[in-house]
């Protein structure tokens, strides 16, 4: 397998990426290079022995970190301590992961900092192992792989094939490419496998004459992120979106519209669904009188008549067989009062509610905080990355779709 991974298939996930002592460590620039394309966010951490094949320069150059490589570092255990490194990871990739890394891990060794910070971390633990043919097959290193697969490390690879030292055989480090595919796949969840999802996101576009329209800030960041966290849950994920400048999510069909009312036709069209998730911030008026040849400036005032556009949230609540309704509210104050309001009225199972207008928060920012609410109860979702924020919300949607399911 040699296709690079879509370039959002690792948004924002935090690969540390441990380098061992190993002549395929010379891949792990490669490695890195791919990771951060796919979005993730690279922090390095060699073994004493991989300075020996690979320089920290290199490494650091390509992901754009300082690396690491000292248990006891002063200076670098100020920045991030080796506590805050394992904390930090969403996944720990050992890349090439030697006969004598994968034993030490077995160990529980702490000696150095690699290993320490796999000791400390919670984080799931890929390895690619890589080491000559009978390294490979010796009873002691089996026996290493069956303790550490019981104990839930994944492995990718080796493949087997010409070695650098001549012999033929298994223990060859995958390519970068499969590492990576490896990596992403390992956030693949089954919790809304096969569900039906159809979700709005970005703003949209109400004409005033061809060359000028109303809009809004919505950048589409936060309904794209759910499209992503969804997909990797297994939902079958339809994305209605608004203009944007997004790149399409992998594995989602995206269909794109530019007014509420080619929204609303696009949505009602895909319906049934089993769950409805509105991120869309839509124009709630659209201008009755658009002109259809671009307006001239004159001295006399211009009036635009607004008229109301139609509620796609509330029609997909009333509609035949309703999903599960997810909306959203953007509010300047009084958030969950508003949040509440929303849910009776538009008659729905769940709203996210953001304070928008607020510094970093909501509207084209990267970051959101999420107050969820539904009939019985609410969670508040702390600030984070909407890429984050959005994979704890999906576990939101999933479990009270699945309680609501169960009644
Ligand atoms: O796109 P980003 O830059 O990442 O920003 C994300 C966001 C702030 C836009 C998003 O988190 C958000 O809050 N989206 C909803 C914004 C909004 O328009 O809220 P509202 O309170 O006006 O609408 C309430 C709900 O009704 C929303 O789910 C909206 O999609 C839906 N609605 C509104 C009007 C309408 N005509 N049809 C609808 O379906």
């Amino acid at each position: 397998m040699d296709a690079a991974l879509p370039p959002n298939a690792l948004a924002a996930r935090r690969v540390l990426l441990i380098v061992s002592g190993g002549i395929a460590a010379y891949k792990a620039p490669d490695v890195v290079r791919r990771l951060r394309d796919a979005g993730a966010e690279v922090q390095v951490v060699m073994t004493p022995a991989a300075g020996a094949f690979i320089t920290p320069l290199t490494l650091q150059a390509v992901s754009g970190r300082e690396v690491r490589a000292e248990l006891f570092d002063p200076a670098a255990e100020a920045a991030m301590g080796h506590i805050e490194l394992a904390r930090w990871a969403d996944v720990i990739l050992i890349a090439p992961a030697t006969a004598d890394f994968l034993a030490r891990l077995r160990l529980g060794m702490a000696n150095d900092l690699a290993s320490a910070v796999c000791l400390a971390s919670e984080a799931p633990i890929l390895a690619a192992p890589a080491m000559n043919q009978q390294m490979w097959k010796h009873p002691a290193t089996q026996d290493n792989l069956a303790a550490l697969a019981a104990r839930g490390v994944r492995f990718a690879g080796p493949g087997a094939g010409s070695q650098a030292c001549g012999e033929v055989g298994p223990g060859r480090m995958l390519e970068a490419t499969e590492i990576c595919a490896a990596t992403a796949a390992l956030f693949e969840r089954d919790l809304l496998s096969g569900v039906r999802v159809l979700l709005t996101a970005g703003p949209t576009r109400e004409p005033i004459d061809p060359v000028r329209y109303i809009s809004n800030h919505s950048s589409g960041k936060m309904g794209y992120a759910i499209a992503t966290a969804l997909r990797e849950a297994g939902a079958i994920v339809t994305l209605v979106s608004g203009p944007t400048i997004l790149p399409p999510p992998a594995g989602v069909t995206l269909v794109n519209v530019e007014t509420a009312r080619d929204m609303h036709e696009a949505v009602m069209a895909r319906l049934p669904t089993d769950i409805f998730v509105a991120t869309a911030a839509v124009a709630d008026y659209r201008i009755d009188n658009a002109a259809s040849n671009k307006i001239k400036r004159s001295d006399s005032a211009l009036e635009l008549k607004l008229v109301p556009n139609p509620d796609i949230l509330k029609c997909v609540a009333a509609s035949a067989a309703p999903p599960f309704t997810v909306g959203f509210a953007a509010e300047t104050n009084d958030v969950e009062r508003h949040a509440r309001d929303k849910l009776e009225r538009k008659a729905i199972d769940m709203v996210a509610a953001n304070l928008v207008g607020g510094a970093g928060l909501g509207f084209n920012a990267d970051d959101n905080e999420l107050m969820v609410i539904w009939r019985d109860g609410s969670r508040l979702l702390p600030r984070a990355a909407k890429t984050r924020l959005a994979r704890t919300l999906v576990d939101v949607i999933a479990e009270r779709y699945a309680a609501r399911a169960a009644r």
